[in-house]
């Protein structure tokens, strides 16, 4: 196997092991080629959920691996580098949550928690979304209860535009899209003014009103192709750049620019490898590993999720 090319490594181990390899849009380009299925957090959920694989090896961030494990326990899920957190997760402890849970009576909160959270995080929420389905999800708490929208507070702020309904809002951010200001933004749309704007909702209020489109990475997909615009400035992880021109090869993606860089990166994302993704799969480690009462607690409020989405 040593004389093998990495990629045809992978491919025989992937074989050997019974393996599902999964991989977030913003993933390097190799990772992205060589998975069976790439996506935004929604789209891996429900990949994973339905896999009949021994092992699911995941090319994201943490949060994502521990959800495919969350909805697989009995399965082996590994994550070629364990270190790849997220700065909204580490933003909303499940102590300090639930502090301000236990502090607040009056307010009877339903949690609405954004998926990049932990598994700790997720057990106390009533129900999980992610950017993709955030508007239809908070459309459907039941409207006596006050919400409380952890832990992003971006995402949060959009889907009160969007949904009219008021949030409490926890104050976590992507510290990726908020590197992104309303003069980066301008500046470059100033160098292209035919392109058309396409954000995520993690980027903060001001650079999102400059915005003709805000959304997940699985929907910046479907809305470029069928947009008759030929032309996109991309305000999200550098990662998106790589899927949006496999798909859309006759139309130019220009990556936004941030206060002090060309693009933007997520380190987290980025410590991902091809070699690291080899490992993994020889050594079937690192796992995600949960405990089986917390794998539980967490599993209600994302299968509700899962169920109020389709
Ligand atoms: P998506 O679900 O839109 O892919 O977002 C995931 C993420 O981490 C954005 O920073
Ligand atoms: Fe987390 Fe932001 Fe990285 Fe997404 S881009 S994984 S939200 S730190």
């Amino acid at each position: 196997m040593k004389n093998l090319d990495l990629q045809s490594q992978i491919q025989l181990l992937k074989k050997e092991k019974n393996a599902l390899i999964l991989a977030h849009n913003y993933q390097i380009g190799p990772l992205q080629d060589i998975a069976d299925y790439v996506g935004d957090s929604l789209g891996l959920a429900y990949e994973a959920q339905k896999s009949d694989a021994d092992v699911i090896a995941f090319c994201g961030v943490h949060f994502m691996a521990e959800t495919a494990k969350i909805v697989n326990p009995d399965k082996i899920v590994v994550l070629p580098d364990l270190d790849a957190g997220c700065s909204l997760e580490s933003s909303c402890p499940a102590p300090e949550l639930q502090k301000f849970i236990d502090d607040n009576p009056q307010k009877n909160y339903f949690v609405v928690a954004y998926i990049n959270c932990s598994a700790a995080v997720k057990a106390i929420a009533d129900v999980i979304c992610t950017s993709g389905n955030a508007v239809k999800i908070v459309n459907q708490v039941p409207k006596d209860r006050n919400i409380l929208f952890v832990p992003d507070a971006n995402l949060g702020a959009w889907v009160i535009e969007q949904t009219g309904r008021p949030m409490d809002l926890w104050q976590g951010s992507c510290y990726v899209h908020m590197e992104y200001t309303a003069d980066s933004i301008q500046s470059i749309k100033d160098k292209h003014p035919s392109a058309l704007l396409v954000a995520h909702p993690e980027c903060p209020t001001a650079v999102r009103m400059l915005a003709d489109e805000v959304c997940s990475t699985e929907k910046m997909i479907s809305y470029c192709k069928n947009s008759e615009s030929s032309t996109f400035i991309i305000a999200t992880e550098n990662g998106m750049l790589h899927r949006l021109e496999k798909e859309c090869p006759d139309k130019v993606f220009i990556p936004a620019p941030t206060h002090n860089c060309a693009c933007s990166e997520c380190k987290f994302m980025k410590l991902n490898t091809l070699e690291k993704l080899r490992d993994c799969l020889v050594n079937l480690s690192p796992q995600v590993a949960i405990t089986p009462e917390l794998c539980n607690q967490a599993e209600a409020s994302l299968l509700k999720m899962l169920e109020q989405s389709k």
